[in-house]
């Protein structure tokens, strides 16, 4: 295992807001056994205290770390969010303090496209209206708007990880795939793109959204385009609520064009479980509306906890940004693969730096092996590795010397 600057067991990693166990347990594996977990979040001014004396933290959604917390941190030097979004940490802060910040992007994949799965059922057989219904004493026996799954079309919009996980279980289950992506995609089983997005909502018999929230999705799917689809077809939308203009789905609902829909997330969102959610979908039967569940399940959380504390591992004991995203991305091999040692210097993107780092390893006819360099306008990684076991302070004193350095270790 490789040794570090300093020793793993005097890290010291706070983990807040019930983070799954499976990353204590990773962790704890790894050799860093000074882990804290709490169930809780904490507020700005109990986590500006708890956070000085922190080298690693893991957050989920609640926990704010804006840039005055971050001034606290003043060991810090990873972030992991368990969770998919990143919204929660002021990450160009967190990145002008040399501090990369990870998450847990695909995690829940298989979770989403399962959750569609069971509502493109679900809406084919108007399950929930008829559920409904029965709880109120009626007993709506017919086969009226009832359909199998096998042969009719299913349209992904967004061929990504949930979009092509979802193809495969789809055409298991007798679907005739199609799919959008404004990327070329490779195409699973026998999945068929089409060449526009009109085309899609014209030939599918049940839509479905897997894309993220950006300038172009916005209002993708607006009045326009649910005019395009099928008379009497479904929609789905498990990806961001923006990507819907809701009012506009209501009222392609009400007027019949569209028999049934599945919404998951939405423009606007309770913040906490106790607020009310408010909605022009509210009350529509043929409706299935869900809290923003789609990666909600165990498995997710046990996976977020492994591939979120695995990143974290792999940075501190590697080096490796990969993943992080508010960081220059430095891909490494392993320390087995490159052994010697391993000097890791974080600077602001000033002139001269590498210059500088060099001098320092010239000086000492010390043999660098490898060199990697990742820069963004603001920041820059430099990694080093060079041959031999060099426990050398002092190297790491004078890296630390350079102007606009922000953080040096090393690993040998
Ligand atoms: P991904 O990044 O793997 O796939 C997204 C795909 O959409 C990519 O292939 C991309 O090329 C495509 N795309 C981007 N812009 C497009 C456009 N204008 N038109 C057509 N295609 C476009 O993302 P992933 O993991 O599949 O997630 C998809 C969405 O699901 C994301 O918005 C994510 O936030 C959301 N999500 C929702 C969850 C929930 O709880 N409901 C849980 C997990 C993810």
């Amino acid at each position: 295992m490789p040794k570090h600057s300093r020793r793993k067991d005097s890290f010291s990693i706070l983990l807040l807001e019930g983070i799954h166990n499976s990353a204590v347990e990773l962790l704890h594996k790894r050799g860093y056994s000074n882990v804290e977990s709490l169930t809780k979040a904490l507020d700005e001014a109990a986590l500006i205290e708890k956070i000085a004396g922190v080298d690693m933290i893991g957050i989920r959604s609640r926990t704010q770390l804006t840039e005055t917390v971050l001034k606290a941190a003043k060991r810090l030097f990873s972030i992991g969010c368990f969770c998919i979004g990143t919204n929660q940490v002021n990450l160009g802060a967190a990145r002008r303090a040399g501090i990369p910040v990870f998450n847990a992007p695909f995690s829940n994949t298989r979770s989403v496209a399962e959750l569609v799965v069971a509502e493109i059922v679900m809406l084919l057989r108007g399950l929930h209206e008829r559920s409904a219904a029965v709880h109120r004493g009626q007993w709506p026996k017919s086969a009226k708007d009832s359909y199998e799954m096998r042969g009719k079309v299913l349209g992904i919009i967004g061929y990504g990880h949930i979009g092509t996980q979802l193809s495969v279980l789809a055409e298991a289950m007798g679907m005739e795939v199609r799919f959008f992506d404004i990327v070329r995609k490779l195409a699973l089983g026998n999945a068929r793109p089409c060449g526009t997005l009109e085309e899609l909502l014209q030939v599918s018999d049940v839509v479905t959204l897997h894309v993220p929230d950006t300038q172009a999705t916005r209002g993708m799917m607006g009045a326009v385009q649910l005019n395009q689809m099928k008379p009497g077809a479904y929609l789905i939308n498990a990806s961001r609520g923006t990507v819907v203009d809701i009012e506009a789905l209501a009222q392609a609902l009400r007027g019949r064009h569209l028999r049934g829909a599945a919404i998951d997330v939405f423009p606007r969102e309770p913040a906490s479980n106790d607020e009310v959610f408010e909605s022009p979908l509210r009350g529509m039967d043929n409706v299935i509306l869900t809290p923003h569940i789609g990666g909600s399940t165990l498995e997710a959380q046990e996976n977020i906890g492994v591939e979120v504390a695995d990143k974290l591992i792999e940075y501190s004991d590697n080096g490796s940004t990969i993943g992080a995203v508010n960081f220059p991305q430095v891909a490494l091999p392993t320390r087995e693969q490159n052994p010697g040692t391993r000097f890791l210097h974080l600077h602001r993107n000033v002139p001269g730096v590498l210059r500088q780092i060099n001098e320092v390893f010239a000086s000492r006819n010390l043999n660098i092996s490898a060199e990697y360099l990742q820069t963004d306008p603001e920041v820059g990684y430099v990694v080093v590795d060079v041959d031999g076991s060099v426990d050398d302070r002092q190297v790491q004193v004078e890296l630390g010397q350079i102007d606009g350095t922000l953080r040096v270790r090393f690993l040998y």
